[in-house]
């Protein structure tokens, strides 16, 4: 039995690799998850059939339970709402390494790890740090969810001395577990969980919303970690490759994304990112933006050679992607040159725009990331921004003391029309103004992105 099991927790583990590299593409997603719960079924089936396994009936009431709220989450959910969603299953990821890790803890014969007061050194170590962990992505991960949602402001909270605060909690915490692998006594143990409780709640609130994508990343790679460490407590060779597995495609996700932004990591878990001029965007002062109706955006791009378009989150908040392949047919009807330019960051999850393009069944060959068209927008003769904002801002380029100097944005000032979608003057996520508004060759069409692009479509008919 233990022969099969492994070997198929081995194939277990090729599935969810195989997963993890078809969801790199949107043309091979589908496939990935297909790979995804086939493994994930094939480990739940052996794990069903292994002779540790003592109660049948409280193991199917968790997956009916589990089965059925995920199910009803899954069907209600909003593409929008899914960083939040994320978020909130990070939460119980590692609220689960936490109950594995004091299950264990107080039960250690059933784990094969030694008596009560007298767990081997090595599974003490695993415990702590499993726990520790898991309780810091549970309280981290619960506060990004709030941010997301609304329910807690998107506004960096500071306060004096937290990096600080921080450090010191972080090496009391480590204190702890010299003390518990030491003494094995439960004191230390509960004390380095509610330490970590503390310590997810004080590095996350410190972030700005902007920076949010990268922290839920970044506790997808924790809870990553808190699974392998329960891994190590149960003995489980397959839930110690999974973790390890989406312990590091959450890192290298964060990176890519900080990337994305030209921030180092650091920057981000520092926090204090995106509130500073939220005060002034949008307000005109004495400048000057041009006003445009949907029947000029339709004549500019009905005449135009060139157009590319720039989707945001306001295209996904306003589910355009539909009414904006329908404009573009009518367009590549015209004889025009049409194009989809994808910022590594636009939107609020990596790949969120190639998603919705791909819903509305806009062709591949037709979407360009930021590195394969930057250098077109000076041959455009329009390009159409609807809902983005921040990854189009060239402040960017040319102010140093914008907060997001540095961050590689599209070109799309070089083209000879700027035609921007959105529903006011307003800043984007990360809470700045953005003067392309106001430049000359911008036009800005004030309305939700659906409806201003159907109006266009309308126009062009
Ligand atoms: P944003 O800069 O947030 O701009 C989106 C714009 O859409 C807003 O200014 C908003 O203006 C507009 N909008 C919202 N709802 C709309 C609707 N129904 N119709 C029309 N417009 C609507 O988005 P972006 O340009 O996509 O940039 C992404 C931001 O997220 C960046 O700051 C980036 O650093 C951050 N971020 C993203 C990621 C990932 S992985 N995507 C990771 C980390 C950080 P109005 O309110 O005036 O309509």
């Amino acid at each position: 039995m233990e022969t099969f099991a492994s070997l198929a927790y081995l194939i277990a583990a090729i599935c969810f690799i195989m997963a993890l590299r078809g969801l790199s593409h949107p043309e091979t997603a589908r496939n990935g998850l297909t790979y995804g719960m086939a493994g994930m079924a094939a480990a739940i089936f052996v794990t069903l059939l292994l002779p540790s396994v003592s109660s049948y009936f409280l193991i199917f009431l968790g997956i009916a339970l589990g089965g059925t709220i995920g199910t009803i989450i899954a069907r209600r959910i909003e593409m929008t709402a899914l960083p939040q969603l994320v978020a909130a299953f990070h939460s119980l990821v590692g609220l689960a390494a936490v109950l594995v890790a004091l299950a264990a803890f107080y039960n250690p014969e059933a784990y094969g790890i030694g008596a009560f007061g007298e767990i081997k050194f090595a599974s003490l170590v695993e415990m702590a740090l499993g726990a520790a962990i898991g309780a810091v992505t549970f309280t981290g991960s619960i506060i990004a969810w709030g941010k997301l949602q609304g329910t807690i402001s998107g506004k960096p909270f500071i306060f004096p001395g937290q990096h600080k605060i921080n450090a010191g909690l972080g090496l009391t915490m480590v204190a702890l577990i010299i003390m518990l692998c030491a003494t094995g006594h439960p004191f230390f143990l509960w004390l380095i969980i509610l330490l970590a409780f503390a310590l997810g709640i004080l590095m996350i609130i410190p972030i700005g919303g902007a920076d949010m994508p990268v922290i839920v990343s970044m506790l997808n790679s924790y809870s990553g970690w808190a699974a392998a460490g329960i891994g190590f407590t149960l003995q489980n060779n397959l839930l110690i490759i999974t973790g390890a597995l989406v312990g590091a495609a959450g890192a290298i996700l964060s990176y890519i994304m900080c990337k994305g932004m030209n921030r180092s990591f650091f920057n981000v878990i520092l926090g204090g990112f995106g509130g500073e001029n939220a005060a002034v965007a949008g307000d005109l002062g004495d400048r000057h933006a041009n006003m445009g109706a949907a029947e000029d955006a339709a004549y500019l791009m009905k005449n135009a050679s060139r157009v590319i378009i720039v989707p945001g989150y306001g295209m996904a908040v306003a589910q355009a992607q539909h009414a904006l392949r329908e404009m573009a047919d009518i367009l590549k009807h015209e004889g025009v040159d049409v194009k989809y330019a994808i910022h590594p960051v636009a939107g609020r999850m990596p790949g969120h725009m190639n998603v919705l393009l791909a819903e509305a069944s806009v062709p591949y060959d037709e979407v360009f990331e930021l590195e394969d068209i930057n250098r077109d927008f000076a041959q455009t003769d329009v390009v159409y921004i609807i809902g983005a904002n921040d990854i189009t801002n060239p402040a960017a380029k040319n102010d140093p003391t914008s907060p997001i100097y540095g961050m590689p944005v599209l070109d799309v000032e070089k083209a000879k029309t700027v035609l921007f979608v959105k529903r006011s003057m307003g800043s984007g996520y990360a809470g700045i103004d953005n003067p392309l508004f106001y430049a000359d060759n911008t036009i800005m069409l004030l309305d939700d992105a659906k409806k201003m692009t159907e109006d266009i479509v309308k126009a062009m008919e």
